[in-house]
């Protein structure tokens, strides 16, 4: 069976222009309870000046109804977001890093070497308190700002934080620019320390190779995929890159690759069509690249990661 972690009502909203109003979220995440989803990442006790989209993480968490076999899980940088996320009654604690220094300074204001410091004492609590903990290691394949990231830096990171009593790694292509053969090669880097049942994948689909890249995860035995409904998603700070992977593109990919999943589509599609009202509707592809030049991250040839046809 596979796992679906729906992420939408995290990674979707933070990247969102408009504030979507807090009931219009509790309202989002109970429909999302009802579609068979084994996991919602339901928001991120964050910095609320860095992510003012989820200010309101505690009081969504406080107003939806759980459903029993649901994981409510949300993203945590710190000791002060990990007792914040406690009080809320988080069922799981997501910690995020990354395989890039540049996008850790930019995303988290420090080094690779300083979100390990951060994470031990969160790490030790969450133990405590029996909550499972999952870390993401996000520009696991490339990252706007250094190109393409070698697999041997993503397997150290993920050994320094399997040592640290981590339960599961999120490897996440955070600007959607992998190919399944960055998969491939990461995967057999990483399978060799990493058992697949302690792995998921988070593919954002920029370059709409997320749908290839999950099935190819799946041939390494990972079972464990993230995805947003609608496509919804995005990092702020991780220019260029658009939605996670649509969580009904990746059940009816699996479906027909005859995997078993109980999601359901049509209430997940029913699920997202409450967000209508407070998100711009979908804008349509781009038909020429655009100018690079003009990229504001164009920098020694390296730009956002979507102009590079033009360069
Ligand atoms: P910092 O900038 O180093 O500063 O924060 P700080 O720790 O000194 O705190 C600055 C202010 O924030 C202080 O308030 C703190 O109290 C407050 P002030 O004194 O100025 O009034 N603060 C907090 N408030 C509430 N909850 C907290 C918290 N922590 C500090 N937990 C920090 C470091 C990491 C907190 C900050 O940089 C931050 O919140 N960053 C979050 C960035 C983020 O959420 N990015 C998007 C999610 S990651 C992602 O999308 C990738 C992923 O999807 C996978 C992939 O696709 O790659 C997961
Ligand atoms: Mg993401």
């Amino acid at each position: 069976m596979i796992k679906i972690v729906e992420v939408g009502p995290r990674d979707g909203l933070q990247n969102e222009f408009s504030m979507v109003p807090t009931s219009a979220k509790i309202d989002f995440v109970n429909a999302l309870s009802r579609t068979g989803v084994n996991e919602i990442e339901v928001s991120a006790f964050v910095s609320p000046k860095k992510i003012p989209q989820l200010q309101d993480a505690a009081i969504v968490f406080e107003k939806i109804h759980r459903v029993k076999g649901v994981v409510y899980s949300a993203l945590v940088p710190n000791e002060k977001g990990l007792e914040r996320a406690f009080q809320a009654g988080v069922d799981k604690v997501s910690l995020f890093t990354a395989a890039s220094e540049t996008f850790n300074q930019k995303n988290i204001n420090t080094s690779i070497k300083g979100s390990l410091a951060r994470f031990r004492p969160v790490v030790t609590q969450a133990g405590k308190r029996g909550r499972p903990i999952r870390a993401y290691i996000s520009t696991a394949f490339w990252c706007a700002f250094e190109g393409k990231i070698s697999a041997q830096k993503v397997v150290n990171l993920a050994s320094s934080l399997m040592d640290m009593g981590i339960d599961e790694l999120s490897i996440s292509d955070t600007i959607g620019k992998a190919t399944p053969d960055d998969v491939e090669q990461l995967m057999d880097s990483l399978l060799p320390i990493v058992p697949p049942d302690r792995i998921a994948v988070h593919y954002h689909d920029t370059y709409a190779n997320g749908i290839a890249n999950v099935l190819k995860s799946l041939s390494y035995g990972i079972r464990t995929v993230d995805a947003s409904v609608g496509g919804l998603g995005g990092c702020p700070f991780a220019p260029g890159a658009t939605g996670n992977v649509s969580t009904e593109d990746v059940i009816r990919a699996l479906r027909n690759a005859g995997e078993t999943l109980t999601a359901n589509i049509d209430r997940l599609l029913q699920a997202r069509e409450l967000l209508n009202p407070y998100l711009p509707a979908p804008s349509l592809p781009e038909t020429d690249p655009p100018d690079c030049s003009t990229c504001e991250f164009f920098n020694n040839g390296l730009c956002c990661g979507r102009h590079e046809l033009t360069l």
